[in-house]
């Protein structure tokens, strides 16, 4: 398990919305249904997403080390920078009441980074290694497991599937992040780096706060408001940036690819890759009048080719983005 300490443009999105429950290693599950699943669960609230509904938009920039190029040559990660970046951070589940100091849930990190010339990539990652299901027909059957609110149902999902109970152990494991700027943050999925001779590295992104983590402890948690992450931001950006440095965890062979239940071993190795600075908040609309998708990458990064939840992702939000908008 890595170390908690060391650690669309809105007419693609429609179209994607539009689209047919994707095949082969994109399995059968239609994500209009997961997306009516995550609904049946959270409830449905207009105009907000269907996960990650109450977030925080920001703005800053991102820098990449000389280390980065030697792993790929993706723009942001060859040229200098800094590179514009617009974030929003973000209450995993679906219920936009979720309080600031719910442990159990994920927080989210998500980035769109500006290339110049129209183009930008984007990253979408959690404060946790792992995501809660294998494939998404086991996302679909999860979500559908719980919305029955049956207790011998739900019992008997994890019993059948332990690999889902990972994300909340780990969760629980930590303290509550005392802010959204104080907490590590997981790209899950393998990516692969390739180089401008070729040289190609499997790895997984971590992001990690360069004040290091800060938790709350249950006491302190109980004392503050439900939500209190906004203004602990503003607070802490009227003071200076909020930094973090971009890691890439190097895989070595063996190391599950396709799966995002999977933890690697901890003795994996990690590059320096650029350190991300949050400047300031940013207006919401500039999160909300597109989407994040984890599979805009750019020639030097790929994602993964077989892992379902990965290849579903864009177009469940697609169908959560054009909910959102309508
Ligand atoms: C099949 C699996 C998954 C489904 C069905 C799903 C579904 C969704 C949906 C519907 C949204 C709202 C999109 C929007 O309206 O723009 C969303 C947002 C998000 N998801 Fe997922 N998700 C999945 C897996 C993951 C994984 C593995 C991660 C992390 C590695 C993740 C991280 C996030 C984050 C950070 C956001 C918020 C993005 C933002 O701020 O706009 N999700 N997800």
């Amino acid at each position: 398990m890595p170390s908690r300490r060391c650690a669309a443009a809105a007419a693609i999105a429609i179209a994607f919305a539009t689209a047919a429950p994707l095949s082969g290693a994109r399995a059968d599950t239609d994500p209009e249904a997961l997306v009516n699943a995550l609904n049946a669960v959270f409830g449905a609230h207009p105009g907000k997403r269907a996960a990650h509904p109450s977030g925080v938009c920001v703005k800053g920039s991102f820098t990449p080390t000389d280390e980065a190029a030697k792993l790929s040559k993706a723009p942001h990660l060859t040229g200098k920078g800094p590179w514009p970046v617009v974030g929003r951070f973000s209450m995993a589940g679906g219920n936009p009441a979720a309080p600031n100091t719910q442990k159990d849930i994920a927080r989210g990190l998500a980035l769109h980074i500006d290339l110049g010339g129209g183009n930008q990539t984007d990253m979408v990652m959690i404060s946790a290694p792992v995501f809660a299901a294998k494939t998404p027909e086991k996302f679909l059957e999860l979500l559908q497991t719980i919305a029955t609110k049956d207790k011998a149902k739900i019992d008997a999902f994890f019993a059948a599937n332990p690999e889902s109970t990972r994300q909340k152990t780990w969760l629980n494991a930590g303290p509550v992040p005392a802010g959204y700027a104080t907490t590590s943050y997981f790209g899950v999925h393998t990516f692969t780096l390739t180089n401008a001779e070729g040289q190609s590295r499997i790895i997984k992104w971590q992001l990690m706060p360069k004040g290091g983590e800060v938790g709350l402890t249950d006491e302190e948690a109980k004392a503050k408001a439900p939500d209190f992450y906004k203004p602990e931001l503003t607070e802490r950006l009227a003071k200076g940036s909020a930094e973090f440095d971009l890691t890439a965890i190097l895989g070595q062979p063996g190391d599950a690819l396709d799966d995002p239940t999977a933890l690697w071993p901890e003795d994996r190795k990690s590059v320096a890759i650029g350190t991300l600075s949050i400047a300031a908040l940013e207006n919401d609309a500039a999160c909300d009048t597109n989407m994040f998708d984890p599979t805009n990458v750019v020639d030097g990064i790929a994602g993964p080719e077989n892992d379902g939840i990965f290849l579903i992702r864009p177009a469940a939000y697609a169908v959560s983005f054009s909910r959102r908008n309508q």
